[in-house]
């Protein structure tokens, strides 16, 4: 994928340079970034929804404090490989390479430059670990797509796992990467592993605690001497265990209630970022917010009196809290980046059952929340239980209904606004882990009624059999009509 991209690049770059030689002129060719700038005061007020509990939504650094941190350098990044797939000498070859800087503003000169840059922050790592876990989907080329390689100092070659590739990649069954798709790695497993390790002493105990206290604890939900006495590191290991491939405990989400990944394809249109439209999404400059609060103003953010961490290191790793920070021109370019990934070809064609099951989708009533061609109205609903505050209902994006999903994620973390959005359904057919918490883990699943039943065992995430609850559009529909119905949602 990244070879296609970079030949891509070239081949434009070649082009490019072929009309500047006809035209005898640069000016068509350059662009003007309008790079806005990201944290302003009073654009922060605005842009995330107040959680549920609204006296602790999160208060955030000044613009002061924030522009006073120290701009992170971004470093070449290369490939890592499945054992036994490296090139001959791979190693060898990092070895000699010199650190190198690859961001710099000044030499952008066309939006393919700085699309290509905003690809370079999207692979940079900011804290080097060991853990890529080995034996995850790897491409044909023998790629593993979810880590890279890099080099601060020459000699010492790191390996970086917290890049947005690391969660925003998925490899097709052909081998091929889909960048900006969900993650298809049982990430958490790695870190059950971990706690099962830790658990054995006590010290590696209070550090399992310390940090699902920073990445998920909730004062207002669970004081934290209820959260020590209640919760084993063992239970904490099982929770893990039990979040499938694309489903992860991003920060300020828990390990009872996890979030899916969502994909980055097609980002543009989206109206609110994460499954409870925790941030508004309605310029560029959102979306370079939303990686400012989530590579580290979320842990240090106060929430009421409480504030996660005012900087934890984690296993050894910085929690992204490192003193640094993006720069506006780093953001701006990555941004440029996320909006121009495209979907991998549709393998599925759009036939006589798919056209069956687009007649159902609308008999059904699907289209009035899953509108095309978004297949999202790109409005929030409540969770269940949740009652809408008057100052919000007053907007256009509430709907006032309730689809009645487990409301632990809106309503019991730092995530929590009281809504889940309506999820965009384009690209269905190369995700799993359906719904908020990723509780059916196909389509098949979340369009069977048996997921009503009280001693359903789901095949996504769970703690103990239930019932997949709400949603409950599509369930009565012969078993004929339920697969048109895929067939067609698998077109998208
Ligand atoms: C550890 C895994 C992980 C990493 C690393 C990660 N993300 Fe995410 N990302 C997630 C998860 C999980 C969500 C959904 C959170 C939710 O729903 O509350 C998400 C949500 C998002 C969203 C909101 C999209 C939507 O439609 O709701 C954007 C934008 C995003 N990530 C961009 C990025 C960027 C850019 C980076 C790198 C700077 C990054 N992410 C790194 C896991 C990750
Ligand atoms: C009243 C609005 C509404 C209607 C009608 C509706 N949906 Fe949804 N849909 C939602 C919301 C909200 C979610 C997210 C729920 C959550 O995360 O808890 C969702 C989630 C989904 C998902 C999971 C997507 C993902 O990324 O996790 C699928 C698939 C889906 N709907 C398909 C359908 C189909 C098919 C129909 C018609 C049979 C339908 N929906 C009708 C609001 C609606």
């Amino acid at each position: 994928m990244k070879q296609q991209r970079n030949h891509k690049h070239a081949t434009a770059y070649l082009i490019g340079c072929a009309i500047l030689a006809v035209a005898g002129t640069g000016a068509a060719q350059t662009f003007h970034p309008d790079i806005p700038r990201a944290w302003d005061d009073k654009e922060v007020q605005h842009f995330e929804l107040p959680l549920a509990q609204r006296d602790r939504s999160p208060r955030h650094l000044t613009a002061g404090e924030y522009y006073a941190l120290k701009v992170r350098p971004i470093y070449r990044t290369y490939p890592v490989y499945a054992p036994g797939r490296e090139p001959a000498g791979y190693m060898e070859s990092l070895k000699q390479k010199e650190p190198e800087i690859v961001f710099d503003a000044s030499r952008l000169r066309t939006r393919e430059d700085w699309i290509s840059a905003g690809e370079a922050v999207f692979n940079a790592s900011l804290s080097p670990s060991s853990q890529i876990p080995a034996g995850d989907p790897i491409t044909s080329e023998g790629i593993i797509p979810y880590g890279r390689y890099y080099i601060r100092q020459k000699g010492v070659v790191e390996k970086g796992f917290d890049s947005c590739a690391a969660c925003h990649t998925r490899v097709l069954p052909h081998g091929t990467a889909v960048i900006g798709a969900q993650l298809d790695v049982e990430a958490e497993h790695a870190v059950a592993g971990f706690y099962k390790q830790a658990a054995s002493s006590p010290e590696g105990s209070q550090q399992v605690r310390d940090f699902e206290w920073l990445f998920s604890g909730v004062p207002w939900i669970t004081p934290r001497e209820d959260f020590e006495k209640s919760v084993t590191i063992n239970e904490l290991a099982r929770r893990r265990q039990a979040m499938q491939a694309g489903v992860v405990e991003r920060q300020g989400t828990s390990s009872s209630n996890p979030s899916h990944v969502p994909s980055l394809i097609g980002l543009e249109n989206i109206r609110y970022f994460d499954a409870t439209g925790l941030m508004r999404h309605r310029s560029i400059a959102d979306l370079m917010r939303y990686v400012i609060v989530n590579y580290g103003l979320d842990f240090i953010a106060h929430y009421g009196d409480f504030q996660p961490s005012p900087r934890q290191l984690v296993f050894g790793v910085d929690a992204g809290v490192d003193g640094t920070r993006f720069s506006d021109e780093q953001l701006y370019a990555l941004a440029l980046y996320i909006y121009s990934l495209q979907p991998p070809a549709n393998p599925n064609p759009f036939d006589d059952k798919a056209r069956r099951g687009q007649r159902i989708f609308r008999q059904q009533g699907c289209a009035g929340c899953h509108t095309p061609p978004l297949y999202t109205n790109n409005k929030l609903t409540p969770a269940a239980g949740f009652t809408v505050p008057e100052d919000l209902r007053k907007t256009d994006d509430i709907m006032n209904i309730s689809v009645g999903t487990d409301p632990g994620l809106a309503t019991q973390t730092r995530r929590g606004t009281g809504f889940y959005k309506v999820p965009s359904l384009r690209g269905v057919w190369y995700r799993n882990a359906f719904s908020h918490s990723g509780q059916a883990d196909t389509l098949e699943e979340w369009l069977n009624p048996a997921r009503l039943k009280e001693d359903y065992v789901p095949m996504g995430f769970h703690l103990a059999p239930g019932p997949i609850k709400g949603h409950e559009f599509g369930l009565k529909l012969a078993p004929e009509d339920s697969q048109a119905l895929i067939a067609f949602l698998r077109t998208l």
